[in-house]
């Protein structure tokens, strides 16, 4: 357009476009928050979360009459984690080009490879599964490869949020029953120590697990929040457990684990999908769908950029912006620790896309 306006009008064009942030800038800023709270996280994680699958648990004292329904559990958690260098190599191959990420996910797969062994030294130490039957069975597992739920980044991005957080609720679940809490009569009188501690240690791994991806995708709400929204959408659509296509005795793992009280349709809806969508500053799925519903029917006007402001209705935008503000923070006190704020400090820069609320917010 600018060759055919006239000079004296150059200045009177509208400004929205040169005000905003390119792709490439957003892309820029999400890149180094993740490589901040990559940062941030290793370092917690070395701090706090140093266990060993092995040292870490008194594996002679736990019980030998665990009840049967709880080893198929633990045999199907097992079966879950064991393969995280699947899900690990997967991850990596679709991030590479991002520092942040791609560090991160190989210190993920290092996290999610002492669950795999903690879990299987659960089963074996049960002593109601033989080692030959557990090498058996590893190899039958092993004889598949898992594959990414969704072709590209920010699917799989989401994706994994709800995935660590239906994991972890499904450990603390396993903790309540091995604490003794249980309120399922055949469930009832049963309690075990060690393997309390082992469900225990590894929900905190996969509570901070949940947190890093939580932060990445209130990044991509910020900077990208109608792709975002979609990919959430997309991703609730079809939403269902990790390797559940690949683990041979599935139905009769997840029937347990249903009965157990552990994890099912009623826990999804109240404890994964809505904890997360608070988190996300989603009211609820059918506000996410009727607004992006209302995006599309709203037509892009050229100049009007309507479209922009429907879709920042969908959610509670502001609630996103202090989260990630919080997040700038967070990286940045770290950054201080070290000194990285004197040669290198990550910034936040606001996007200036984002309709400000003076008081007299657009009503339709
Ligand atoms: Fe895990
Ligand atoms: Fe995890």
């Amino acid at each position: 357009m600018a060759d055919i306006l006239p000079p004296n009008m150059l200045n009177e064009r509208p400004q929205t476009p040169a005000g905003l942030l390119s792709n490439r800038e957003k892309d820029r800023l999400i890149e180094r928050g993740f490589l901040g709270l990559y940062r941030w996280y290793t370092a917690r994680s070395q701090e706090t979360r140093n266990w060993n699958p092995d040292r870490s648990f008194d594996w002679r004292s736990l019980s030998k009459d665990l009840p049967s329904e709880i080893v198929t559990v633990l045999q199907g958690f097992f079966a879950v984690e064991q393969y995280a260098p699947d899900f690990t190599s997967s991850l990596i191959t679709l991030v590479r080009r991002s520092h942040g990420r791609s560090h991160f996910q190989m210190r993920w797969g290092s996290e999610e490879e002492k669950h795999a062994d903690a879990w299987e030294n659960a089963v074996l130490f049960s002593e109601q599964r033989s080692p030959e039957w557990i090498a058996e069975y590893k190899e039958r597992l092993k004889s598949q490869t898992w594959e990414l739920p969704f072709p590209d980044a920010i699917h799989n991005l989401v994706y994994t949020v709800f995935q660590e957080r239906a994991t972890q609720l499904n450990y603390l679940n396993m903790m309540k029953i091995a604490q003794g809490k249980s309120e399922k009569p055949h469930l009832q009188g049963f309690s075990d120590p060690v393997l309390a501690k082992v469900a225990q240690t590894i929900a905190v791994d996969e509570a901070a697990h949940y947190n890093f991806f939580l932060e990445g995708v209130r990044m991509y709400l910020y900077y990208y929040p109608e792709r975002t929204l979609n990919a959430i959408k997309n991703v609730i659509g079809q939403f269902s457990m990790p390797a559940s296509m690949l683990v041979p005795d599935w139905d009769q793992f997840f029937e347990v684990v249903y009965r157990a009280g552990i994890y099912g349709p009623r826990e999804f809806q109240r404890d994964v999908l809505q904890v997360a969508f608070r988190n996300m500053g989603i009211e609820s799925r059918k506000a996410l769908e009727e607004g992006i519903k209302k995006t599309r029917e709203v037509p892009d006007f050229e100049g009007g950029n309507f479209k922009t402001t429907a879709i920042f209705e969908t959610f509670d935008y502001g609630q996103i912006e202090g989260d990630v503000r919080r997040l700038h923070t967070k990286i940045q006190d770290y950054e201080r620790e070290i000194g990285f704020d004197m040669v290198d400090p990550t910034e936040f820069i606001e996007n200036p896309e984002v309709p400000k609320t003076d008081g007299q917010a657009a009503d339709d």
